[in-house]
């Protein structure tokens, strides 16, 4: 169990680059496997989900190594399609290989996925959206059989809900079915959008991604491409989190501000100016945070669910009374515990969490119990007086790269142990 010390109480100050995003990274590398020849994904955050990623398609068959900040791919040489338990229970996900290895080999093998534990993680919008379009799925014993012997035809398919990995699998598996795809009711996050983008220059046929409707014209192959992955914005709303809870104006670079329309209304709602200009963000939070305006987490556009546990540790020093609504997960607040021994008022009621401000936290022993809480412990760690050990890293190196490195480059007292 790796954890973090954090001696918190301190402003922090600079600037920060933003990594690559870990929600766009991982479809894409799963999207390389359609792809004949090589792909090269470039600003691919070293995470231990991506290791996950490339441990899956080293298994596969295909070639992964990195080189800097990009990961070189190449699935020519394809010999399976089955992905082990083992490798499936790394990352929840894993789920996203399924359209792309269904589409690429006709056949797909693996077991429910593991992961992040945020409540039930159900596939059922998979699974329909996949037989629609002409995969036959035998499912026992907790090991999913997906096959298309005659290939894939295009449907229309109609979520009953943005599913972000339901509409990327879709995506996938129509991105080289025989005909058309109509989607609707799909999933328009950002990580989506480079997804197609990727996607397209490899030679599919995508329309509308971003919007609810995406019409995907079927091909017969993808070639590999270059492609660089979009800033992550969930982690800008950590860093963001950490400026308003320490009292610190701070610059965070390579951001795109429109994928943070949210989030940033809510900082600037409770105090904070915020000026976004050229891919770089200015954020000047005032002495202490007002109460945020009510945060009910929506598909996007709306609040995202990945920033209510680090706003929820900004809040917990603010003036004033700030309420939360968890509307995507079903046990998204296993933080809330651990932000009260660090001296936070919160209280929780089914999908509300009520927190009442107080002037200042104090250090405690936390741990982390899955990928964003770990994230929201070290930000109300971060303005804690006092030493704080937070255990569970490992959660949080999941989708932070070298995130100690980060703070004491800000000027945190963060030490890894
Ligand atoms: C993606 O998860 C992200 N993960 C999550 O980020 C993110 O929180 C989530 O989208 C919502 O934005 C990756 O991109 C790897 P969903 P995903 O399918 O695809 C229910 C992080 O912290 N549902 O949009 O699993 C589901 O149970 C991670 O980086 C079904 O009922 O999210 C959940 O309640 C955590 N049936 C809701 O929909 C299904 O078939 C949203 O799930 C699929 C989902």
């Amino acid at each position: 169990m790796s954890k973090y010390l954090v001696n918190g109480g301190f402003r922090l100050c600079g600037s920060a680059e933003l990594q690559g995003a870990k929600n766009s990274a991982l479809p894409i590398l799963a999207a390389s496997l359609m792809c004949g020849g090589e792909s090269v994904i470039f600003n691919c955050p070293r995470l231990s989900d991506v290791s996950a990623a490339a441990n899956i398609l080293r298994y596969l068959g295909c070639s992964v190594r990195r080189e800097g900040d990009a990961v070189l791919v190449n699935c020519d040489a394809v010999c399976r399609e089955d992905i082990p338990d083992s490798l499936m229970r790394e990352m929840r996900g894993s789920v996203i290989f399924l359209g792309a290895l269904l589409s690429r080999n006709g056949r797909a093998v693996m077991t429910f996925p593991g992961g992040c534990d945020l409540g039930p993680r159900p596939i059922d919008l998979h699974l329909k959206a996949l037989k629609s379009l002409g995969a036959q799925i035998k499912e026992r014993y907790g090991v999913i059989e997906c096959s298309a012997p005659n290939g894939l035809s295009g449907a229309k398919i109609a979520l009953s809900f943005p599913s972000v990995g339901a509409t990327e699998n879709i995506i996938l598996a129509a991105s080289t079915a025989k005909g058309t795809t109509t989607l609707t009711n799909a999933a328009r996050e950002p990580e989506i959008v480079d997804l197609c983008e990727f996607l397209n220059k490899a030679g599919a046929k995508i329309y509308g991604a971003g919007e609810g409707v995406i019409v995907i014209d079927g091909v017969k192959s993808l070639s590999g491409v270059n492609h660089t992955v979009i800033p992550d914005r969930i982690v800008a709303a950590t860093l963001m989190s950490a400026a308003a809870a320490t009292g610190s104006q701070l610059v965070l670079e390579g951001v795109i501000q429109s994928h943070l329309n949210a989030v940033i209304s809510v900082f600037e709602e409770s105090g904070c100016y915020i000026k976004c200009e050229m891919g770089k963000m200015l954020i000047k939070p005032p002495e202490r945070l007002s109460a945020m305006p009510m945060i009910r987490t929506m598909p996007y556009p709306g609040f995202p669910t990945d920033a209510q546990a680090v706003l929820m540790s900004a809040a917990c020093l603010g003036k004033g009374t700030s309420v939360f609504v968890e509307n995507i997960f079903e046990n998204r607040y296993k933080h809330v515990g651990e932000l009260l021994r660090l001296g936070a008022d919160i209280r929780v009621e089914n999908k509300v969490a009520v927190v009442n401000g107080r002037e200042k936290l104090y250090a405690a022993e936390v741990e982390a119990r899955d990928l964003r809480g770990a994230a929201a412990l070290v930000v109300a760690a971060l303005a804690a007086e006092g030493e704080s050990e937070i255990s569970g890293i490992e959660y949080l190196e999941r989708g932070y790269e070298d995130f100690e490195l980060l703070l004491s480059s800000l000027g945190a007292k963060v030490k890894r142990i």
